[in-house]
């Protein structure tokens, strides 16, 4: 029989892509990026817009401004005035919801280190 794998090995292989997530957090990040967020984000400049609107340059950046996109009153309500620093990206990140209630964006991520990996990601694309 080919590829015989037993249980135990295929729960070391998880383990070690588990593992993989802190060690090239860069590589990590973009892969989860596109797991997570690239469906409804694009993160060239002049992307059409998705879901959700380009995260090109997003650190720094003043938070609802991409030029076109038409965000909720409930986000331009919760972010007013605002800056997206790594923090910010982080409390963004774990739970919209916390940041701007009522937010369109339907998402939520628990594990700090999935946070980390794609917000070092993110800083990459500008
Ligand atoms: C199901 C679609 C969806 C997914 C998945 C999603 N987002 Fe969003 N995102 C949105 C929408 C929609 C908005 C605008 C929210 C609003 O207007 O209320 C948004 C807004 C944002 C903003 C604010 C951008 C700005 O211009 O200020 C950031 C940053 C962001 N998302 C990051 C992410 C990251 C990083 C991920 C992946 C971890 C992600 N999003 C996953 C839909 C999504």
């Amino acid at each position: 029989m080919k590829h015989a794998w037993s249980r135990p090995a295929m729960l070391a292989a998880v383990l070690v892509m588990g593992t993989a997530v802190s060690a090239h957090a860069e590589i990590a990040g973009e892969k989860l990026y596109k797991q997570q967020c690239a469906a409804c984000h694009a993160v060239k400049p002049d992307a059409p817009m998705g879901m959700g609107p380009t995260l090109h340059g997003i650190l720094g950046k003043e938070a609802g401004k991409v030029a076109g996109f038409p965000y909720s009153e409930e986000f331009k309500a919760g972010l007013a005035g605002k800056s997206w620093t790594p923090e910010l990206l982080d409390k963004w990140l774990e739970q919209p919801q916390k940041v701007a209630k009522g937010t369109y964006m339907m998402y939520q991520q628990p594990d700090p280190e999935v946070r980390k990996a794609i917000i070092e990601y993110l800083k990459t694309i500008n």
